[in-house]
């Protein structure tokens, strides 16, 4: 494992972090508690060290299982908590919302539910547009002065959003969607992130899962799996990433006897992100972790790679389908009332 420290704290963290979506069940298709807490554990056994969830994430089932996961290993002081805020639900339904009263009571709940007394990355999962940046940040700086939480981060924020939070509030970590077929943030947030020294946790190393070379064109998903509205996964573009993941599979082979799934990752370490998170919900699909260490793309491997993508890739279409809508309006003027 290879390990980072974020600028500015105290946080040394491993270099790929179990992502824990699925194992709150909600957007796909159910989950396992046994299993799930198995994985958590097979990631700490592997030197993983942070543990990235969300209260969103099976309305509160994800934070459970990760926090009984941490107390029955009797973890916690080692391991790297990050959680988010600004989310709420309703019938099953998603909204954002990251008004200060949203905030201040929802940590209450990742605290009992996490089980801890602190949280080591806190991080604002979607921007509000019915919320000012400014008060979704004086709240988050005023957990992070109490020392309820040793880290700020925001996801989802773009690079002129981000600048806004910072004239109110610290900021630590930011958490953006990037993956070899999701690389937006090459453009501006990535620079930005270097630049001023924020560590990026990356969500989605493996796409969904397209990354890990085991999906097929006849694969099926069940129940509310977000697969089956994901646009990559419909034809005739299904096919178009299905033949960029064989063409990047067989480079991976030859040039470094590695496969794609160790490549995707590798790759993304190896253009900045201080963190890939990897999204795990049975304890072998952690398996290939160790391979993805002691060796690096070089220039020449980068440009084979961005080529394989130009080639195979004519529609290319990003993660934005995944954005949850804001409050309905009405309920939002009710409730600043
Ligand atoms: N901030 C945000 O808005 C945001 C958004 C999305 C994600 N995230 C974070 O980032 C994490 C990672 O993203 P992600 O969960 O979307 O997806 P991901 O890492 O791109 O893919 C995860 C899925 O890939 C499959 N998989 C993983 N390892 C595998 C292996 N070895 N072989 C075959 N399949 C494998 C699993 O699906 P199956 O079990 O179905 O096979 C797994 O659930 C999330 O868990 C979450 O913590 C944050």
């Amino acid at each position: 494992m290879e390990f980072a420290t974020i600028p500015e704290t105290s946080l040394r963290i491993s270099r790929i972090g179990l992502g824990t979506w699925a194992i709150g069940g909600w957007m796909w298709g159910g989950t396992d508690d046994a299993e799930s807490i198995a994985t958590i554990h097979a990631a700490f056994e592997r030197g993983v060290n942070l543990i990235d969830t969300a209260p969103a994430y099976g309305f509160g089932r994800s934070e459970e299982i990760v926090g009984r996961a941490i107390a029955e290993s009797r973890l916690r002081s080692r391991v790297v908590v990050a959680t988010k805020v600004g989310l709420e639900w309703k019938d099953g339904k998603v909204f954002r919302n990251a008004s200060r009263d949203r905030i201040l009571r929802e940590v209450e709940d990742s605290l009992r539910r996490l089980r801890t007394d602190y949280i080591d990355i806190y991080q604002v999962h979607w921007p509000d547009p019915l919320v000012p940046i400014e008060q979704t940040a004086e709240a988050v700086q005023t957990l992070f002065d109490q020392g309820i939480i040793h880290a700020i981060g925001v996801s989802n924020f773009s690079v002129a959003q981000i600048k806004r939070f910072r004239r109110v509030a610290k900021l630590h970590v930011v958490q953006p969607p990037y993956n070899l077929f999701e690389r937006e943030i090459d453009a501006e947030l990535l620079p930005y992130c270097r630049r001023s020294g924020l560590a990026m946790l990356t969500y989605g190393a493996l796409c969904r899962g397209l990354l890990s070379g085991k999906l097929h064109p006849d694969a099926h998903f069940d129940g509310d799996d977000l697969r089956l509205t994901d646009p990559k996964f419909r034809t005739p573009r299904y096919t178009q990433y299905l033949s960029a993941i064989r063409r990047l599979d067989q480079f991976a082979q030859d040039r470094y006897g590695k496969r794609v799934i160790h490549l995707a990752v590798r790759w993304l370490l190896d253009q900045g992100a201080t963190t890939a998170l990897w999204g795990a919900r049975h304890p072998a699909q952690l398996q290939p972790i160790d391979e993805v260490f002691g060796w690096s793309l070089d220039v020449a491997a980068m440009a084979e790679v961005d080529r394989i993508l130009r080639e195979s890739i004519t529609d290319p279409v990003g993660p934005e389908f995944m954005a949850p809508p804001p409050r309905p309006k009405l309920e939002a003027l009710a409730a600043a009332e």
